[in-house]
């Protein structure tokens, strides 16, 4: 007798019609808008796996929880609500909430930088990066090199290096460090997890240098899963526990709570040091609003205590992680070449290998994305040469190590069976690869030029 098979932990009371549209009108559509996946009507998406941030779905306890909403301009009780549930989940007595997690980032970063301070991290994500450089510092990924090789088997690929990050200390000086920020799961890194070890050690080593220590904690409640699932020790605690400890080693956090906090908008800044709370309060009136609304409505706080909450169910988090295995299994099964292992938010299609007869510069990740649209309405985000730009002193195109397309999977919106869908779909492009055309700009804007470029096929 076999086991019985696990289905999501939750059962569908509310229904948003999605359509696949023919071959012939993808063609069209997506020919009308440049070829760039971005500038795509949602509404002529099947499947969208653009990102997983802001794109999930809330429960019931949640929207139960947005007719709560006390809109007060200073104490809203569901400002309380979530003070109270990030102070039992996080251990931080003082949080500031933001509009979402670069709200969080500008706020944090305001008072913490003085010009030319490095922050160093395992892999800081973009707007992470750009926060520091506004503020005049200097971001520095420390991951050890594992993290970059997509075919290397780790646990925790995410994890910083501790001897570089020791030596980065002492070769430019404890005083030129404004903090250590440790991003879990490592979105950059594929949504690799950090392990408790390395979280742990990190702390030693900002100790021993004085120097504080913060979590940009987007998707927290996937580490500490990976956490209770491959480090020993762990495997009999709770998510909440490991949380817990996990926090504990930190001096703060900045939170995007478009991801793990199972919200559609929203993020926040938890510290333990008064004084820090203080300036940084003084700060986020003025970019965001008021220090106990910060740019959220008070619905939107009280969705959010609600999902901090659900996050952290065992049930969810074993349904979450397991269907994204799900699709990098499929895909592997078909020959397929993903980053490994699979992370906790996406799969990441290796297009070097999948599309082997296409040059960096035509651009086969985006081509990838295009065809993957074409075939059945799946729109994925090219992680390659498009979004790496130009050297700004050459000019030249910027060719990355990784071409990659990510497949990111929204919190509890599509089933198994939408997996089934982009699984075959890829297969399908696989098995014809050779038919796949590369693409070149016929517009290009000279920054963040992924988001509005425009290309053509081309035949070489
Ligand atoms: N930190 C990490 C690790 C992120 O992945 C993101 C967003 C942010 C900070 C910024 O948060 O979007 O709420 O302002 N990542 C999204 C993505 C956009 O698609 O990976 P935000």
């Amino acid at each position: 007798m076999k086991d019985i098979i696990k289905a999501e932990p939750y059962r569908i009371k509310m229904v948003e019609p999605i359509k696949m549209n023919t071959r012939a009108e993808r063609e069209k559509l997506i020919k009308k808008v440049g070829y760039n996946q971005f500038a795509l009507r949602s509404e002529d998406v099947y499947i969208d796996l653009l990102t997983d941030s802001g794109t999930g779905a809330m429960s019931d306890y949640q929207w139960a929880g947005i007719m709560l909403g006390d809109e007060s301009y200073a104490g809203s009780r569901n400002y309380y609500n979530l003070k109270d549930c990030v102070k039992t989940l996080f251990g931080y007595d003082y949080i500031i909430p933001t509009h979402q997690g670069r709200g969080a980032e500008n706020v944090l970063f305001h008072v913490l930088i003085k010009p030319g301070q490095y922050v160093l991290g395992n892999m800081h994500f973009d707007t992470t990066k750009t926060h520091i450089e506004l503020k005049h510092g200097r971001a520095v990924n420390l991951a050890a090199d594992i993290s970059y090789d997509t075919q290397a088997d780790h646990p925790f690929k995410g994890n910083i290096d501790i001897e570089k990050l020791v030596k980065f200390i002492e070769e430019n000086g404890k005083e030129n460090i404004a903090f250590i920020l440790m991003t879990i799961t490592c979105n950059s890194a594929g949504g690799q997890p950090v392990s408790m070890e390395n979280i742990r050690e990190t702390r030693e080593v900002a100790d021993r240098y004085g120097i504080p220590m913060f979590f940009d904690a987007a998707r927290f409640a996937e580490n500490a899963y990976f956490i209770k699932k491959r480090e020993k020790d762990y495997k009999d605690k709770t998510i909440r526990e490991i949380a817990m400890e996990m926090f504990s080693y930190g001096d703060g956090c900045t939170v995007s709570a478009k991801k793990d906090g199972l919200v559609n908008i929203g993020g926040f800044i938890a510290l333990n040091d008064e004084k820090l709370y203080r300036l940084a309060s003084q700060v986020v009136v003025a970019y965001e609003g008021f220090p106990t609304y910060g740019g959220l409505a008070g619905r939107d706080m009280e969705a959010l205590a609600r999902g901090l909450q659900e996050v952290v169910e065992i049930d969810y988090l074993e349904s979450r992680i397991d269907q994204i295995e799900y699709l990098g299994q499929k895909l592997r099964e078909a020959g397929i070449a993903i980053s490994e292992p699979v992370g906790g938010h996406a799969v990441f299609v290796d297009v070097k290998r999948f599309l082997s007869h296409i040059p960096q510069e035509h651009f086969p990740g985006q081509a990838l994305c295009v065809e993957l649209y074409l075939e059945a309405g799946v729109r994925g985000v090219e992680i390659g040469t498009v979004l790496a730009g130009r050297d700004p002193e050459t000019g030249k195109n910027i060719y990355p190590e990784l071409e990659l397309v990510r497949l990111t999977i929204p919190r509890r919106v599509y089933t198994y069976r939408h997996m089934d869908v982009v699984a075959q779909a890829l297969a399908n492009i696989y098995d014809r690869r050779e038919s796949v055309k590369g693409l070149r700009f016929t517009y290009e804007p000279p920054i963040l030029r992924h988001f509005t470029a425009e290309f053509e096929p081309i035949d070489f």
